[in-house]
C-alpha cells in the first residue's frame, strides 16, 4: 500500500475530482441541516453505543446516486451502506463523521470524503455545515480551510500543546489501552480534547488549532480525507507504532515533525507498561 503522506512524483490529479469533491461534501452538508435538531429525528442503534441516524443513510444514499450518475465506473466505499465491487477509482465516504454528536443534537460534525486511485489517496474534503468551514487537499497540492493555506502548529514541548483524540466504540469492553494512553496524554500535554469527529480533529490539528491527535481503531472513511490535508499542510502521520500510515489500518498519530517522536514515546511506554 503506498504512503499517502510520502512526497510523490506521479502528475497531481485532475481537477474536476477536486470540484466534484466539494460539490458533493456542500450537498451533504445541506442534507445534514435538513435533519439537524429535529425532535423525530429517527435514531438506531448499530451496537450498544454506535448510533446511526437517518440522516447518515438519506446523505449516504444521496452520494451514491450522485456518484452512480458523474462517474458509474467508480467505487464507493461508504460507512452505512457498504463497498461496491473494486473499481481504479474509489470514493470513501463517511455521510456523517460525528454521529453520536449529531444524534445529541451538538453542532460538531461533517462529511468527509476523499478519491483514491490506484491505491493512493489524491483528494480530500471536508465540511462541517454549522460553522460552513470546507477543509480540502488534492495531493502535492497543499491544504486549504475556506480557501486559506494550512500549515500545522509549530509549537515543539509536549507540555505546551494541545492534543486530541478519539475513542472506538468498543471501549466499554476492550478500551483499557485506550483510556490507559489517554491519561498518559494528560499528564504529558498542556490538555487534551475528545470532539467526537476525527475528520474535523484532523482538519483542525492541520490548521495548527491542535497540536496532535491520536486514535486506535478508525476506519477508512474518518481519516482518509483529512489525512491528506494534515499530511498537506506538513504535518507528520503514521501509524501509533511508527510505521508508515495506512488508510486501512485505521490507528494513527498526527503532529508537526517536532511533537510526533515524542508523541510516540508516549505511546510507546504507555504500551509497555499494559
Ligand atoms: C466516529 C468519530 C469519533 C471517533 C470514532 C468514529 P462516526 O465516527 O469520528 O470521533 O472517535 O472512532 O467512529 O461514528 O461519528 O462516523
Ligand atoms: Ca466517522
Ligand atoms: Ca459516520
Amino acid at each position: 500500500m503506498p504512503d499517502p503522506a510520502a512526497p510523490s512524483s506521479a502528475a497531481p490529479p485532475d481537477p474536476i475530482y477536486l470540484a466534484t469533491a466539494i460539490e458533493a461534501v456542500l450537498e451533504a452538508g445541506r442534507i445534514q441541516l435538513a435533519y439537524f435538531g429535529r425532535d423525530d429525528l429517527r435514531v438506531d442503534k448499530k451496537g450498544a453505543i454506535d448510533l446511526v441516524t437517518e440522516a447518515d443513510v438519506a446523505v449516504e444514499q444521496g452520494f451514491r446516486a450522485f456518484v452512480a450518475e458523474r462517474f458509474p465506473d467508480h467505487a464507493v466505499l461508504g460507512e452505512e451502506l457498504g463497498a461496491g465491487s473494486p473499481a481504479r477509482c474509489t470514493w470513501i465516504f463517511d455521510p456523517i463523521d460525528g454521529t453520536t454528536n449529531f444524534a445529541h443534537g451538538l453542532p460538531i460534525f461533517c462529511a468527509s470524503l476523499a478519491l483514491e486511485i490506484d491505491g493512493v489517496i489524491e483528494v480530500g474534503a471536508v465540511y462541517d455545515p454549522t460553522r460552513r468551514d470546507l477543509f480540502t487537499a488534492e495531493r502535492g497540492g497543499g491544504a486549504y480551510w475556506n480557501g486559506k493555506r494550512l500549515r500545522v502548529a509549530e509549537r515543539t514541548a509536549l507540555i505546551d500543546a494541545l492534543l486530541c483524540t478519539g475513542f472506538h466504540y468498543d471501549v466499554h469492553s476492550t478500551g483499557e489501552a485506550v483510556l490507559k494512553l489517554f491519561g498518559a496524554f494528560v499528564r504529558r500535554a498542556r490538555a487534551v480534547r475528545r470532539l467526537g469527529s476525527a475528520a474535523l480533529d484532523l482538519c483542525y490539528t492541520a490548521a495548527g488549532s491542535f497540536d496532535g491527535f491520536w486514535e486506535d481503531r478508525l476506519k477508512p472513511w474518518d481519516i482518509a480525507a483529512a489525512g491528506l490535508i494534515v499530511a498537506e499542510a506538513g504535518g507528520v502521520i503514521t501509524s501509533l507504532d511508527g510505521s508508515p500510515y495506512d488508510v486501512r489500518k485505521g490507528n494513527l498519530a498526527a503532529a508537526n515533525a517536532a511533537l510526533h517522536p515524542q508523541m510516540l514515546d508516549v505511546i510507546r511506554e504507555t504500551r509497555r507498561q499494559l
